[in-house]
């Protein structure tokens, strides 16, 4: 199992719907692919994906917390069975762990070991890819998840601010000893030519863009009510947004 967690160094960047994108087209070419929701701050997946809001990520944490009365983080185990009771099933066949807003959470002080170890926990599962959507924070529970992933996708403008932000965070993760090496970005919308290039954006970050996402015409928008179940992906006239999509999923 492959997995990729999809981040941002600012708010509404577009990780939700990419992350959405990318695994709905990935379960569209017939793998197997789990998409979590691990951003209980912001916008919840069963309602992007239009599916009910229960049972989700604030159940699974809860169950952790029983579990870990009895036993240490890592030592709790559950079974493909009983994790399949947590997750949503998209008209795709994709399979959804969503998340609710629990804001509450984030004060938790073990929030960080029950992320880790629901992570653990669906990288065990016989899916193909895992794709994680969080929140925007530099919050020790995505650092967890920095440590889980495979890949790590940060969606970005090329806006001069955005660019020093993602020089000074990968600088701080470093100081931290993280690795940044399987770090990777996407470019939500098409660079903005005044501001900075591709290639001053590789040379400076140090990291690769590996795709590049167009913002959708208005007229291949979902209407509010389909709104809940559509994936832009799934339109075959969205074509450089679907050749977008693909092209990431290449490099990954
Ligand atoms: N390529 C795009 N084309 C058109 N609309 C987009 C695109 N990317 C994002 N949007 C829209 O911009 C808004 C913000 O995107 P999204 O919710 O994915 O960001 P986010 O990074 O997940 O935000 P948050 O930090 O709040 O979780 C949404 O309404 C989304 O539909
Ligand atoms: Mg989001």
């Amino acid at each position: 199992m492959k997995t990729i967690m999809v981040h941002s160094i600012h708010r509404g960047e577009g990780k939700t719907k990419i992350a959405k994108e990318l695994a709905g087209y990935t379960q569209m070419q017939g793998n197997q692919v789990l998409l979590a929701d691990l951003d209980f701050i912001t916008d919840p997946h069963s309602r992007a994906l239009g599916l009910p809001s229960s049972p989700n990520l604030e159940d699974l944490l809860k169950d952790i917390a029983e579990e870990a009365k009895n036993n240490p983080y890592f030592a709790i185990h559950f079974s493909e069975d009983r994790l399949s009771k947590y997750l949503l099933t998209h008209n795709t066949g994709l399979k959804v762990l969503s998340s609710e807003n629990a804001k509450y959470l984030a004060d938790d002080e073990e929030i960080a070991q029950k992320i880790r170890t629901v992570v653990r926990n669906l990288k065990q599962l016989p899916y193909d890819m895992l794709i994680i959507d969080t929140d925007s924070s530099n919050r020790d529970y995505n650092q967890v998840i920095l440590d889980e992933a495979d890949h790590v996708l940060i969606v970005m403008d090329n806006f001069r601010y955005n660019v020093k932000d993602l020089i000074l965070y990968l600088h701080k993760l470093q100081d931290m000893d993280y690795s940044t090496e399987n770090f990777k970005i996407v470019l939500n919308k098409v660079p903005d030519p005044v501001q900075v290039t591709i290639e001053e954006i590789e040379k400076e970050s140090g990291l690769p863009v590996i795709g590049i996402v167009p913002v959708l015409d208005k007229t291949y928008q979902p209407s509010a009510d389909t709104e809940n179940v559509y994936l832009n992906v799934a339109d075959p006239n969205n074509v450089d947004f679907i050749n977008a999509i693909k092209k990431i999923l290449d490099v990954l």
